[in-house]
């Protein structure tokens, strides 16, 4: 799949997720999200940017963390996201954030203007990880940091069946590569390619918990990176589909439950 059509799929397809995507993926990510700013140290006063921000879930952490003199900006190639995000800091009355629509691999931000750039489960779903990351060195001050969490290796990830299944309805991959950044040392090797220094990385094991299969079912497809796809499946193929993804996931299937497991990994580096 081409670059732009990856982005495409991948704008709108979470577009369509933002809705959803707290109810199903707020607990599962809060291991990562929080090993993340852990591993930030974020400063009051600090200026903080947070790439592929969703709903603000890292960003609204982040504005808190460094306080009411500090700044944070949460960027996201979805419309959408940008939307729901706004409106839960408007909500909580969050004065120090701000959020704009904006590419991962293309920061239209002045270089060397953040004192800490973090990215949460954003870098697998662009066509040039690598070039996200670099992009992410580029604003980062001097003496400033970097830290990148993302979905770990394919064998440790029991939901991993998602993206084969969807892709045998359309004959497409809607998520190419979407494993590799997590895979040996790439995020780490991404990181030093852009000049990151003082590299430390965290492999996290974790759990997926559902209630049942609806709700397995509906995290996969309607709140995550398929969701554009999905959107167009009819029903038949929709059922098919849910059955494949059920069937895979059996393994794991706790009563009427399921406890899925996965690992993320988490990456901090210094300019
Ligand atoms: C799993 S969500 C993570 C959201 C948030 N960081 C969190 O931890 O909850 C992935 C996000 O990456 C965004 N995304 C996908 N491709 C992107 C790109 N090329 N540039 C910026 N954001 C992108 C999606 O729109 C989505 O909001």
């Amino acid at each position: 799949m081409d670059a732009r059509l990856q982005k495409r799929v991948q704008r709108y397809g979470w577009d369509k997720a933002a809705a959803h995507y707290e109810r199903y993926w707020q607990n599962q990510l809060e291991p990562a999200q929080t090993a993340l700013l852990d591993m930030a140290q974020l400063k009051r006063g600090e200026r903080v940017l947070d790439v592929a921000c969703g709903t603000g879930l890292v960003t609204l952490r982040a504005a808190r963390d460094i306080g009411p003199e500090g700044e944070v900006v949460g960027t996201d190639i979805s419309e959408e996201m940008i939307a729901v995000a706004g409106s839960i800091a408007g909500a909580c009355r969050t004065g120090n954030v701000s959020f704009v629509r904006m590419d991962a691999e293309a920061l239209d931000l002045a270089s060397s203007s953040f004192d800490a750039a973090l990215c949460a489960l954003g870098l697998m779903y662009a066509p040039d990880p690598e070039h996200a990351v670099a992009e992410m060195h580029r604003v980062t001050k001097s003496g400033g940091r970097a830290v990148c969490a993302v979905w770990g290796e394919r064998h440790m990830c029991g939901w991993a069946s998602i993206f084969p299944i969807v892709d045998a309805c359309v004959q497409s991959e809607v998520c190419p590569m979407f494993f590799r950044i997590g895979t040996g040392d790439a995020l780490r090797l991404a990181f030093s390619s852009a000049g990151f220094k003082d590299i430390s990385l965290r492999r996290l094991q974790t759990t997926l918990l559902y209630a049942d299969a609806t709700e397995a079912c509906a995290a996969a497809f309607v709140g995550g990176p398929v969701a554009l796809a999905y959107s167009r499946f009819s029903d038949a193929v929709k059922a098919m589909a849910h059955d494949d993804y059920l069937r895979s996931i059996e393994p794991y299937r706790v009563g009427n439950g399921y406890a899925i497991p996965g690992e993320f990994v988490v990456v901090a580096g210094y300019k």
